[in-house]
């Protein structure tokens, strides 16, 4: 019975889907609040911009710019129309939103389903229709919407979200909504009809369990992602000095693979060599993009040794698939079985890599990644020749 829900369940959640077309594959981007917190400018907002192009990062498709928390201060007494902190954007959040769209990017700001942000700011419970209202006026394409001091309110997750996808569509501009409800209420059971992408955990941090976990539970709703609907373990950590080089390769393959938002969180204005190499890899990066969008999911865990296998499939019919070593202190070897893959013991096929853009070979039955670094990954493109 369980079972023929969920199947009910899925099936609906691929039909509908909030409809303001966009998100079709996950969101790319930076987002300030993982390395600047609070201490976030306009200064910073702009020279990021101007970095995001001059390393590269955008042309590798990381074009949404998003302020998260911090950027309000007060609401106009007469207008209620929200105001931006004088000191830190004198500007204007308009003027802002140019000067991103002037360079080619799209602009995305922060708000709050309560009556403060979780920094204390202005929240925009009861102020949805001003919001999004001046939100539009401002040209802004992207709103993250956080879950903070809003129990007080007494109004349901899906009263408070609902308010604001309907405020934002009355605008008539498309802007894409991503709920951050922090996975309290199993939203990927049914944020579809409410937001484009939502979060299905706690805040990441910058250290390699807390990566995990994020991960893991993100896995566990697997089946509920698809194009305009995404499952978001938070946002990336590569560059922010809490992993090493392998933990952030690990990182990023983890996050491509279950078509996870990948949104910057470093400083991409200092940012080194090793981390720009991770982040722009673009068969990884395909992996994410591939207009297919369903959710690789673990197939193989192997509690003996701690290894995994990840797998999911890609638009042209052949998979995506992750040797995964999450042991401490031992280099592993991993082997891929084609039966968890979907195919079979006789199955020819053909292997690449994807982080160093090399064929390895036709394998038949099996394909086993060696001499994987602890927690380190090989990531793999798999193409079925003969079944
Ligand atoms: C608003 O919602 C309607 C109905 O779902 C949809 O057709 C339209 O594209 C939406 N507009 C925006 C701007 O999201
Ligand atoms: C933003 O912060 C930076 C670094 O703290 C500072 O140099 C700059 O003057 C600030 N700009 C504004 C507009 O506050
Ligand atoms: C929420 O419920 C509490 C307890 O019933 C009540 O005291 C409070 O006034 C309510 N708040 C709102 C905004 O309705
Ligand atoms: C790995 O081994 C090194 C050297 O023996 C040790 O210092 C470190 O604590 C070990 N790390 C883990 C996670 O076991
Ligand atoms: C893997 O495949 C090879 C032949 O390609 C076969 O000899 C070997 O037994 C297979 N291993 C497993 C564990 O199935």
């Amino acid at each position: 019975m369980l079972f023929f829900s969920l199947i009910i369940l899925i099936l609906f959640n691929f039909i509908y889907s909030l409809d303001n077309g966009l998100g079709k594959t996950p969101q790319m981007g930076w987002n300030s609040w993982n390395h600047f917190g609070c201490s976030i400018n306009e200064t910073i907002i702009r020279s990021t911009t101007d970095a995001l192009i001059s390393t590269g990062l955008a042309q590798a498709g990381y074009t949404y710019v998003n302020i998260d928390d911090c950027w309000a201060s007060s609401r106009d007494l007469k207008t209620n129309f929200i105001i931006p902190d004088p000191i830190g954007f004198p500007s204007g959040i308009a003027s802002l939103a140019d000067y991103v769209h002037s360079r080619g990017l799209l602009f995305g700001l922060y708000s709050d389903a309560g009556y403060n942000t979780c920094a204390g700011r202005p929240g925009s419970f009861g102020y949805e229709e001003i919001d999004a209202h001046v939100y539009a006026q401002w040209k802004v394409d992207y709103l993250k919407y956080d879950n903070c001091h809003s129990f007080l309110t007494n109004k349901t997750i899906k009263e408070r979200y609902e308010r604001m996808r309907d405020a934002l569509n009355h605008t008539g501009r498309p802007i894409f909504y991503s709920a951050c409800e922090w996975g309290d209420m199993l939203p990927a059971l049914w944020f579809r009809t409410i937001a484009n992408s939502w979060r299905t955990t706690g805040d990441i941090n910058d250290d390699w369990l807390s990566m995990l976990l994020n991960i893991d539970i993100n896995d566990l709703f697997a089946d509920f992602a698809a194009p305009h609907g995404f499952n978001d373990p938070d946002m990336l950590e590569i560059g922010n000095g809490g992993m090493t080089l392998n933990e952030y390769r690990t990182h990023m393959s983890l996050w491509s693979i279950t078509k996870a938002p990948l949104l910057i969180g470093c400083d991409v204005r200092t940012i080194s060599k090793e981390s720009l190499e991770i982040l722009t890899n673009s068969e990884v990066i395909a992996v994410n993009q591939d207009s297919l969008g369903i959710q690789g999911k673990k197939k193989r865990i192997d509690l003996v040794y701690n290894t995994e296998v990840w797998a999911g499939p890609l638009a042209d019919g052949s998979k995506a698939v992750l040797a995964f070593n999450r042991a401490n202190n031992i280099t592993q070897t991993i082997l891929v079985l084609f039966t968890d893959l979907g195919w079979q013991l006789t199955s020819q096929v053909k292997v690449r890599d994807l982080w160093l853009h090399k064929d390895l070979g036709e394998f038949q039955g099996n394909y086993t990644a060696y001499n994987i670094e602890s927690h380190g990954v090989q990531m793999l493109k798999m193409t079925l020749i003969t079944l």
